[in-house]
């Protein structure tokens, strides 16, 4: 949707002002963590967490309330109300107490007749619902699918479309279908991302064959429109540290919405030093906006893989990924990253923080533990000389 935001993906948590909100959004959700136990004080301290751990300053800039906020009935006037046991002070309030620390906040509905928690949906009230968001100064929408009345989303996503952009502010617009009806086909013109696929869950299995799913779209995403493979599950628990590496690195690469979804105010140094990676984070927010793919696999089932994809000033990032249950070498060749042949590169290596190679030539190799993964930067000599001139 090109409604001047999203040029790079969002991020949860992460600070974009005006025309540069379209790259992709750097968040924090309430969901994954925290379902329907949310309150104020738990989206005030999550604001305060944002900023007191850095995480806000490194791009992640919206705090976003998920399902639950709402009470279950709307008012007499036909408004949503928030639901005065968790949310009693308003949710103007929480906007204005989160803006006050440079942050954007985000709000929930549903393309429904009920929510998935069944708290009131949008659907026919798109107009006031969308108004009462403006009204609160609200900075973005997840739209979800449940209770929807077997009408098919492409007729039921572009009613909030046009009811946000009438209320004549910037609301970032995500569409969470699910993947349902091929979203990349048709959602580019109606919001800023869309969900590809069912929910993540905190497994390795869940995040493999999501990263999977959402690569078939690749080619529909870009500034303004963002293929969205769900939320992050680093620091949830599920994982071990070197899954949640990859599972970060390739949501970085396939330039997803960095949503976070732990309890920030709780994390382990590992989940930070994850989630505040600055040389990963700059590869999702790279302006050239093209999602990196699956390049290349082999190996049993496929297991050992390259993805990559292009980053402005030529360079490219790749990610060679050891989904295997054991050790093996991954090899990029450079006629399967889309090099020339004859091309000779300097490698840095985006989780060592240094230049690991400074003239490969026709092919990369890195040995790689199980569910392990390594993430670089590959700039072609030619490029490093454009700079230096
Ligand atoms: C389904 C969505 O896909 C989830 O991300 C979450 O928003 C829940 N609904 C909330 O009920």
């Amino acid at each position: 949707l090109q409604n001047g935001l999203a040029r790079t993906p969002p991020m949860g948590l992460l600070m974009i002002e005006g025309s540069e909100l379209a790259l992709v959004p750097f968040k924090w959700n309430s969901w994954n963590f925290f379902a329907c136990n949310i309150n104020e004080t738990v989206i005030k301290e999550t604001a305060d967490a944002l900023i007191s751990t850095g995480l806000a300053n490194l791009g992640y800039t919206y705090v976003n309330i998920d399902d639950c906020w709402s009470k279950v009935t709307r008012d007499a006037k036909g408004q949503m109300v928030p639901d005065p046991k968790t949310f009693k002070s308003g949710i103007k309030a929480l906007a204005d107490y989160v803006h006050s620390k440079g942050l954007k906040l985000g709000i929930y509905s549903d393309a429904g007749k009920f929510t998935c928690q069944v708290r009131p949906g949008s659907i026919f009230h798109e107009k006031e619902d969308a108004m009462s968001f403006a009204s609160w100064d609200v900075d973005y929408l997840k739209y979800d699918n449940c209770f929807n009345l077997g009408i098919e989303p492409k007729k039921r996503y572009p009613p909030m479309r046009d009811a946000l952009n009438a209320t004549g502010r910037s609301i970032f617009y995500s569409i969470c279908e699910w993947g349902v009806d091929d979203p990349a086909l048709w959602a580019g013109k109606v919001g800023n991302s869309w969900r590809t696929t069912e929910d993540i869950n905190d497994t390795w299995v869940s995040m493999t064959n999501i990263a999977d799913l959402n690569d078939k779209w690749a080619a529909y995403a870009g500034p303004g429109g963002w293929n969205d493979p769900d939320m992050l599950e680093v620091g949830n628990g599920g994982m071990t540290y070197k899954e949640y590496r990859s599972h970060f690195s390739i949501w970085a690469l396939i330039k997803a919405p960095l949503l976070i979804g732990c309890d920030i105010r709780n994390m382990t140094a590992e989940t930070k030093e994850i989630l505040s990676n600055q040389e990963v984070i700059a590869v999702n927010q790279d302006p050239l906006g093209v999602q990196g793919r699956k390049v290349h696999s082999n190996g049993t089932d496929g297991c050992q893989q390259v993805w990559a994809g292009p980053l402005s000033g030529n360079s490219l990032s790749v990610v060679l990924w050891n989904r295997c249950m054991q050790a093996a070498t991954i090899t990029a060749e450079w006629n399967v990253i889309g090099l020339e042949a004859g091309t000779s590169v300097s490698v840095r290596d985006l989780w060592q923080h240094e230049v690991v190679l400074n003239n490969a030539v026709a092919s990369f190799s890195a040995q790689l533990d199980a569910h392990d993964c390594r993430m670089y930067v590959f700039t072609p000599q030619a490029a490093l000389m454009g700079n230096v001139m």
